[in-house]
């Protein structure tokens, strides 16, 4: 309401007026900020407060995992033990008789004064359940010690929800960093909280091989090995002859058991990834007879250049690191490897790679050529068909699906396989209007290895691409032009060449994977940036009791420069509403007193460097970023 109806207003009801609006304020601050964001949600009246008086009720045995999670999850923050029995203040409940809005993975949810009811028709849908009652919490609740605090309370409503799309994944890359087994669990953790079903774990690239695989033991104990390098990962010097192979990462049959397990207990399903025929150096390192050249000097690489680049998805590799497509060893070491993984992962799919292979070396050996010719394969790109469709053979033998990248459409698509699209969304169209299931993973989205934010204040300053946490909001999974039914869901991609703690796979992730969380869960008529954003900063919260790092580069300042009539003029815009951009140009350091950005400021000419902030409510927010002279010339539109 404006001022002057205000004052048009009789006095008794603008003081009605007043307390209506004060009774509302309650209601509205309890909004929860729930990521994913449910497809309904009803505010109700008051709140359930938990107390070490609380108890929770599993109405059957197999309600009662998801009721010990909830008990665990609050024990550490509250210091409760709460019983866990037949009959409870909090009552999980599976559906006797199947409710057929919920599907597999939904659940309803009612928080009253009295107590909480949680329903659903699978144990998946409690499990959802139990993380939305969480997120209902105050973010203590997210402690990793006990908190003082005199009550926890959860805001009365009643949620119904239910997912998009079945597959809602995160990849973790662990062959360009390894990342321990107890990183890998806490990373699989923090997706659980979001709702994510699918831990795609690349376990195998040129810079390390990482399972175990009983029937080739030198592919851990050769390609889990690299020489030792430090700093920036792709500018490493090679190893030298002779050089020890120390920094080695990889994960026995029995860790791989144990990890599968865990995320089976949050409902995440582990997509194991080998990725073949390209990026196999390690493996090549380990058996050089799986190559073409069969090399014997060939080594895991250590984060050295090995591949030119030539624009276009056009490439060339200056060490061979595709298997031979045409020696039967081949396939003989990819059916005891697939063999060995079928036993480990009760995952429906195998992840094949399929990516980036280069064929220069394989156009120079006689064995494939003669099988090109013996076989009647026009080019290359027919002989990779076939080594794919005879490795889908080699799967389905063993109970499993292939799902690939999307180069393995490129010669003919094996005739079963699912089709990852990474290098956006044209192979997964070209897959789905083939009939075949698609995950959309398009890298201008949702690769949330490429740089957040200004590579000035960013920890990667010479990251090839930027994904901005808006554009990765801006994500749909399903082109207007495809049949939805074959588009299964998506992922997050976590490649890891400049990731080299878990701490920054966390940063990397946050709040990207959240932002995808909503975009694989909910329902698209929910997507609304503004909304996003401030159901994020309540979880940068979270994160905070957590202990989870997560970055905050959404608030800083975006700035780009223009020409005009011979002026450098710079610009600056924010990806988040309501933000003051405060600037200086004069060496010292901006603050709320120094000039406030309205429109594009000159530049003069002269050693001049712009030093710009954000700012809200009169309170420091993004990080300072300095812009000298010539950065904003190489930013010119
Ligand atoms: C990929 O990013 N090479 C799949």
């Amino acid at each position: 309401m404006d001022v002057q109806a205000v004052s048009r207003m009789r006095l008794p009801s603008f003081i009605l007026a007043f307390f209506a609006l004060a009774l509302c304020l309650p209601l509205f601050a309890q909004t929860p900020a729930l990521i994913p964001q449910p497809v309904s949600v009803q505010p109700l009246k008051g709140s359930f407060r938990l107390n070490a008086q609380t108890t929770i009720g599993y109405s059957q045995a197999a309600a009662k995992p998801a009721a010990e999670y909830l008990a665990t999850r609050l024990k550490t923050p509250t210091g409760y033990r709460l019983p866990i029995q037949r009959q409870g203040q909090i009552q999980i409940r599976l559906n006797t008789k199947a409710n057929p809005a919920l599907g597999a993975e939904g659940y309803s949810l009612e928080v009253t004064p009295q107590g909480v009811r949680l329903s659903a028709n699978a144990a998946a849908g409690l499990f959802y359940g139990v993380q939305t009652l969480l997120q209902l919490f105050p973010p203590e609740i997210e402690s990793t010690t006990k908190v003082k605090r005199a009550t926890w309370t959860a805001p009365a409503l009643r949620i119904t929800d239910y997912p998009r799309f079945a597959w809602r994944g995160v990849m973790l890359d662990v062959s360009r960093h390894f990342f321990s087994k107890d990183d890998v669990k806490r990373y699989i953790d923090r997706m659980a909280r979001y709702k994510y079903n699918v831990f795609h774990w690349h376990l195998t690239d040129d810079q390390g091989w990482r399972i175990e695989i009983k029937s080739f033991p030198k592919l851990t104990q050769v390609g889990g090995c690299r020489v030792p390098r430090y700093g920036k990962y792709g500018y490493h010097v090679a190893p030298k002859p002779g050089e020890p192979a120390t920094d080695c990462g990889f994960y026995t049959q029995d860790d791989i058991r144990d990890i599968v397990a865990y995320a089976a207990e949050r409902h995440i399903t582990v997509l194991p990834e080998i990725d073949v025929p390209g990026h196999s150096m390690a493996a090549i390192a380990a058996y050089p007879e799986l190559s073409c050249t069969k090399d014997t000097s060939t080594r895991v690489n250590p984060g050295s250049r090995f591949v030119e680049w030539y624009g276009n998805g056009k490439f060339k590799m200056l060490i061979e690191n595709s298997l031979n497509p045409a020696d039967e060893q081949v396939y003989q070491f990819l059916d005891k490897v697939f063999g060995e993984l079928a036993t480990l992962f009760p995952s429906t799919y195998i992840h094949v790679g399929g990516d980036e292979c280069y064929h220069g070396f394989w156009e120079n050996d006689p064995g494939c050529q003669a099988l090109m010719q013996r076989e009647g394969l026009q080019n290359t790109h027919e002989l990779q068909s076939y080594f794919l469709k005879r490795v889908e053979k080699i799967l389905q033998a063993k109970g499993k699906k292939m799902i690939g990248w999307d180069e393995i459409l490129e010669g003919g698509l094996a005739p079963e396989a699912a089709v990852m699209s990474w290098r956006g969304l044209e192979g997964g169209i070209q897959a789905a209007k083939l009939g075949h299931p698609v995950v959309m993973t398009p890298n201008d989205y949702v690769y949330i290895d490429l740089l957040q934010g200004d590579p000035l204040v960013e920890p990667d300053q010479t990251a090839y691409k930027r994904v901005r946490l808006q554009k990765t909001y801006t994500f749909e999974p399903v082109p207007d032009s495809v049949d939805a039914r074959w588009i299964l869901g998506g992922e997050a991609n976590l490649w890891t060449e400049k990731v080299y703690s878990i701490r920054q796979a966390e940063y990397m992730s946050f709040p990207r994977a959240w932002a995808t969380a909503d975009i694989y869960w909910s329902p698209k008529s929910a997507k609304n940036w503004d909304n996003f954003t401030q159901r994020m900063e309540q979880h940068f919260q979270r994160a905070d009791a957590a202990g989870c790092n997560y970055a905050r580069s959404a608030y800083d300042a975006i700035v780009t420069a223009i020409r005009q009539d011979g002026k450098l003029l710079a610009e600056v815009t924010t990806e988040i509403k309501g933000l003051d951009v405060f600037y200086t140009l004069d060496e010292s350091l901006p603050d709320r007193y120094s000039p406030r950005y309205t429109q594009p400021v000159e530049i003069p000419e002269g050693p001049v460097t712009m030093k710009v902030i954000t700012y809200r409510n009169g309170q420091p927010l993004g990080k300072m970023i300095a812009l000298p002279r010539e950065e904003l010339i190489r930013r010119v539109k």
